[in-house]
């Protein structure tokens, strides 16, 4: 049965976005909030379907299904908490990718069905990002049933997950999310010396990094890849080592033998592409000497 009225505890940046998800896109849904500030998330839009609580006792009418969006650390202590007064028949999800179902144990040993659904969008600003992510889902029963009307709202899609792999699951995600983010950063650091400003510098190197990742969605990476290495160009590869900082250096030859390896392994390796290999593994010894 889909639930109409939720508990969203820890109204953050991911309960915040799951809050106005419901409203925007669920006309049936009712909303209780609990979390510590004294104001309710300031991106929530005006309505008498929504109230804001700084108490964590449950509400009444008691809800159908809870959100705890609080952050990782917290979740096993506030799951025990929730576990007093738990309401008959209700469903209970957490979002954190790097656990289990396990954290939410206390809620399940008194009859709360239980789950994790974890979004597969790095939601910081943008209160859209839960909308088309993929996300990876371990429930049975009613907490199902309420994640899966959540990815339905966001127009979602479910990743298969085999859940005694959920480290490297997790590990690939953060790759893919503090990873990218880390390198365009420190990208644009580099940028600003040639004479950009910083907002300039940040803004035209997150919208190149978003032309290369969109070209990754439909392409293999040996399809996607650009850049001098790519080709095979040595030249302009010693020009861009000679340039670079010694810490610079590094992430730039670890990154650029990672796009080698990926073209080794889809069979296009060339002579040209083994000069660049050549050329970075000398890099990378003078730097680490
Ligand atoms: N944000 C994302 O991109 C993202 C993506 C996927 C999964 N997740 C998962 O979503 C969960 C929440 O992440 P978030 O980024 O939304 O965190 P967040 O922005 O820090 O929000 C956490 C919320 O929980 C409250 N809180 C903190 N400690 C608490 C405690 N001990 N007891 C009760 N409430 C507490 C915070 O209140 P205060 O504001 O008063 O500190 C805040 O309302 C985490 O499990 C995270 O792994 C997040």
């Amino acid at each position: 049965m889909t639930p109409r009225r939720w508990w969203i505890v820890g109204p953050g940046r991911l309960g915040a976005a799951w809050a106005r998800l419901l409203l925007e896109e669920d006309p049936d849904a009712q909303l209780d909030l609990s979390g510590r500030r004294p104001q309710p998330p300031p991106t929530l839009p005006p309505s008498h379907r929504w109230r804001y609580r700084t108490s964590r006792s449950w509400p009444a009418p008691p809800p159908e299904a809870v959100l705890l969006t609080v952050p990782d650390r917290a979740i096993v202590e506030v799951a025990a908490a929730l576990a007093e007064g738990l309401p008959a028949a209700v469903a209970v999800l957490h979002c954190a990718g790097a656990l289990g179902v396990e954290a939410l144990a206390p809620l399940a040993a008194r009859g709360a069905s239980v789950g994790v659904l974890h979004p597969l969008a790095a939601v910081v600003g943008d209160p859209d990002a839960l909308r088309g992510a993929y996300f990876t889902l371990e429930a049975t029963g009613s907490a199902a049933a309420a994640a899966n009307h959540l990815v339905r709202l966001a127009g979602g899609r479910l990743l298969p997950l085999v859940t005694h792999r959920r480290g490297l699951y997790h590990a690939a995600a953060t790759l893919a999310a503090a990873g990218a983010a880390t390198v365009v950063a420190r990208a644009a650091a580099a940028l600003v010396q040639t004479g950009a400003p910083a907002t300039d510098a940040r803004r035209a190197l997150v919208h190149l990094a978003r032309t290369a990742l969109d070209a990754l969605t439909e392409r293999s990476p040996a399809a996607a890849l650009t850049g001098p290495a790519v080709r095979g160009d040595t030249r302009t590869v010693a020009a861009h080592l000679a340039q670079l900082s010694p810490s610079e250096r590094r992430l730039y030859c670890l990154l650029t033998r990672e796009a080698l390896a990926l073209l080794a392994e889809a069979g296009l390796a060339t002579s040209a592409h083994a000069e660049v290999g050549a050329l970075l593994e000398t890099a990378c010894e003078c730097d680490s000497t």
